[in-house]
């Protein structure tokens, strides 16, 4: 395993940085978007198999060390949890400038705007796939559009940088691409969308994508003849592209087709205190248990190091190699 000379970070055995975690805070959540999880809920965890707020603070001090300089909170929800913001307080303090994000849906986020702000979080990626208020219904089986919709507007007025992410779905929400993009006409805020994924806690009855990149891209030209695509970020998930006299940008994020692997820098922190080195591999530590068996920091770190030398190369890969063959799980036990 590669070390940088320079700084702490440190290369898997493809050679990619890892400097991004994902920490899932809860798989509870308050709504059930049909693409996450099956309408009568899951069976959601018992307290006490969630990471508790110091032992994920106990984490993230050790990640940083490791040469983390990116922490995305996610759920479930992560607003369904208690005293979250004092959490992200400890948080805050825990990563000094590094980055702080969230994904949320929206639908709890709105009291709360202010103090992000102050909190100094980096982003906020809002999970909304259309913006027609009985297809939200439908899509999410809650009647909470004009919640979110008032956390979007808060999250403009206090200048928090805004991604709004879509998943494009066959037949449920395609006819909300255009409308979708017009959102980052008016707005200053990217809008990216998603190619559906298996875990929807249901996996077996996932049916293959229709609607990839490639198709989004193709619907987005027609109407865009002028959409260019810009450089690439390091390390990012979404190809990004511009329109003229778009005040935001357009992001496609081939989730499914994984197309980003070669650049992949994050690892994941389920809910259930499991370590992901892919979305796609299942879970490969179980950390939490391993920190309730009273280890040290140096072990921990240990355990970090071995689990980032062993990477799947890809998302495919990953899959193939899970102990359990077909996905089955649900995002909100991952968080995305
Ligand atoms: P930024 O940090 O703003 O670039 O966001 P992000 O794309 O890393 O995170 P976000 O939570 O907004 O996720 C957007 C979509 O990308 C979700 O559908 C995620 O499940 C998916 N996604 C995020 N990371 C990965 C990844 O490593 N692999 C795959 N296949 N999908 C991912
Ligand atoms: N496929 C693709 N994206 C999904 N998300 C949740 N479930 C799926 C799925 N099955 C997205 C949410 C959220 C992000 C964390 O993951 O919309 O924006
Ligand atoms: Fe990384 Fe796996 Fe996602 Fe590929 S599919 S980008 S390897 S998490």
């Amino acid at each position: 395993m590669r070390k940088d000379q320079t700084s702490n970070t440190i290369y898997d055995n493809h050679g990619r940085p890892i400097t991004y975690v994902r920490l899932s805070v809860t798989d509870r959540c308050n709504l059930r978007c049909f693409y996450c999880m099956p309408e009568k809920g899951m069976k959601f965890l018992h307290k006490k198999e969630l990471l508790t707020y110091e032992e994920m603070e106990r984490l993230v001090n050790i990640l940083v060390q490791l040469g983390i300089t990116k922490v995305r909170i996610t759920g479930g929800e992560p607003f369904v949890r208690k005293d979250l913001i004092k959490f992200l307080t400890n948080l805050r303090k825990i990563l000094g400038t590094k980055e702080l994000h969230i994904t949320t849906n929206g639908v709890l986020t709105n009291s709360h705007v202010k103090n992000l702000h102050q909190l100094g979080v980096s982003s906020i990626n809002l999970s909304l796939d259309t913006l027609d208020r009985q297809r939200f219904k439908e899509l999410t089986r809650r009647d909470e559009f004009d919640r979110v919709m008032e956390t979007f507007y808060s999250l403009l007025e206090y200048n928090i940088p805004t991604k709004v992410n879509a998943v494009v779905i066959e037949g449920k929400n395609d006819q909300d691409i255009i409308p979708m993009a017009e959102l980052a006409r008016v707005h200053p805020v990217s809008v990216r969308f998603i190619e559906e994924m298996p875990f929807n806690g249901d996996g077996a009855k996932y049916q293959s994508l229709t609607w990839n990149h490639r198709k989004i891209l193709d619907t987005l030209k027609v109407r865009y003849p002028e959409i260019k695509k810009l450089t690439d970020k390091p390390n990012a998930t979404a190809t990004e592209y511009e329109i003229p006299d778009f005040r935001g940008n357009i992001g496609i994020i081939a989730a499914y087709s994984r197309t980003f692997c070669g650049t992949c820098n994050r690892i994941r922190i389920t809910s259930q205190g499991v370590l992901q080195t892919c979305l796609y591999d299942g879970g490969v530590f179980n950390i939490k248990n391993y920190i309730r068996s009273g280890v040290g920091d140096d072990e921990i770190k240990n355990m970090f190091k071995k689990a980032f030398g062993q990477r799947a190369k890809d998302g495919f890969e990953a899959e193939k190699k899970r102990q359990i063959s077909a996905i089955h799980e649900s995002m909100s036990v991952i968080g995305g």
